[in-house]
């Protein structure tokens, strides 16, 4: 897959990009990530990017020219490729949204900044999106957390133990506790059953924790899932537990 990414601040970006599973990816060739200085495509005698907002007011606003230029020398103006703002106005990004955008062999990611993008800019871009309800300085950092969830879902960028399948929301649940050793640490023992090599028990009873933990933290997920009949049993007994106190 190809990301490009349109930014004024291309160094905040090329770290992040060089480390980790990301890096190795770009090595191996699986992602090809470009990063494009906008400031390239100002045309004007300054290379401004910005301008005053007509209608006066505080703040500056990015201009339209240099975002259509860029688009249309990297050909995405008449492709059905998306091409992504990232502002707080914008969707919030989630697990599905991730998946989607994995599918695509080529995708844009505008980053704004100052107090906002020209309006006309948003005819062009196919998906706003919001990485949270708060507000950064720019899209550079909700770039990067788009980049990221995109780049682990394509195949050959995790290895197969650290594979995707059993996220956190890839089933619509969190995840169930982890262990490792030792056995027991400050008083704090590790689950037997995890223990007992039953590995029929130990999948059922991780299904149960997901539930619990989900039930918890984030009961309105469990709304849009549809249960088998083991699912539902297993859901009523995370129920009982959680109200036992377990
Ligand atoms: N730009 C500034 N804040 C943002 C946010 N929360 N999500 C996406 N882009 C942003």
């Amino acid at each position: 897959m190809q990301i490009d990414i349109v930014t004024i601040f291309p160094e905040m970006l090329e770290g992040p990009l060089k480390g980790s599973i990301i890096g190795r990816a770009r090595e191996k060739g699986i992602i090809k990530i470009n990063l494009h200085n906008l400031r390239d495509y100002a045309y004007n005698k300054h290379r401004s990017v910005d301008d005053y907002p007509y209608g006066g007011g505080p703040g500056m606003v990015m201009k339209p020219e240099p975002f259509f230029c860029v688009l249309e020398k990297l050909d995405y103006l008449h492709s059905n490729n998306p091409i992504l703002l990232m502002t707080p106005q914008g969707e919030v990004f989630n697990q599905k949204l991730a998946q989607e955008f994995a599918t695509f062999e080529k995708m844009a990611i505008l980053c704004g900044h100052y107090e906002g993008i020209d309006e006309r800019v948003r005819k062009i871009v196919t998906h706003e999106i919001s990485i949270g309800d708060y507000v950064l300085t720019g899209g550079e950092i909700p770039a990067l957390a788009v980049v990221d969830a995109v780049s682990r879902l394509l195949p050959g960028v995790l290895g197969d133990d650290q594979s995707a399948r059993e996220d956190s929301f890839q089933d619509g649940l969190l995840e169930h506790p982890h262990f490792t050793r030792p056995r027991e640490y400050k008083g704090m023992k590790v689950p037997d059953i995890l223990l007992s090599g039953n590995h029929a028990e130990i999948a059922r009873w991780r299904k149960k924790e997901k539930f619990k933990r989900t039930l918890e933290r984030r009961p309105e997920l469990l709304k849009k899932l549809s249960l088998n009949e083991e699912d539902k049993q297993l859901l009523l007994q995370a129920e009982k537990e959680l109200k036992k106190g377990d």
